[in-house]
């Protein structure tokens, strides 16, 4: 498949995903002005760990999942807290990169999508930003937590919602997690760390 094919496959399991899963339609209608833009291939450690994670195929096959696993070398691998505290582990086993947005292999005005791998035993720590967030776990599981909620241990098919500026953080404990990450407004400020623990 050519760079321009595993975009668009990924794009038509998208697609299919916002037209099959209440909470996501709920959240966002699927752009309409979905377009195709270049970007360049990025390698971080986090896509070796990915690619070497067998566990990310266990269980039931999901033509979404593949797609986007499909979408590893082609990515453009991002290090959003490189310039922060948050310490070389993080940024060496953080796995993040864009589909629709800066650096994806989409644009849109109407939506943000990335991936975001966690291997196992990590810890992403507080932070918060003003956009609206909807995760969706493609695979593994991780505990989700949210400022003024209970923690909540979330699996394949779980969503989670977290309102603008709410401090929110996950976990991985023996598993790995693969998660999809959707911005519906607010696309100006990234997501910072939050100060104090919450
Ligand atoms: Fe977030």
């Amino acid at each position: 498949m050519t760079q321009a094919s595993v975009w668009a496959q990924a794009a038509t399991e998208l697609e299919h995903c916002f037209a099959t899963h209440p909470t996501l339609a709920q959240f966002s209608a699927f752009p309409t002005d979905l377009r195709p833009q270049n970007t360049m291939a990025r390698g971080l450690p986090a896509r070796d760990l990915l690619t070497a994670d067998q566990a990310l195929s266990h269980g039931s096959s999901s033509s979404l999942r593949d797609a986007v696993l499909a979408l590893a070398p082609v990515a453009h691998w991002l290090d959003h807290y490189r310039d922060s505290e948050i310490g070389d582990d993080f940024l060496n086993r953080f796995g993040c990169f864009c589909l629709v947005g800066d650096q994806g292999g989409f644009a849109s005005d109407q939506l943000r999508a990335w991936l975001v791998y966690m291997p196992p035993h990590l810890h992403y720590p507080w932070h918060h930003h003003p956009a609206e967030e909807l995760y969706l776990v493609l695979a593994g599981k991780a505990e989700f937590l949210r400022a003024g909620q209970d923690p909540q241990w979330l699996t394949v098919g779980d969503t989670v919602f977290h309102a603008p500026n709410q401090p929110h953080a996950m976990t991985t404990g023996t598993d790995p997690v693969l998660c999809l990450v959707f911005w519906r407004d607010q696309f100006e400020t990234g997501p910072q760390l939050t100060a104090q623990e919450a």
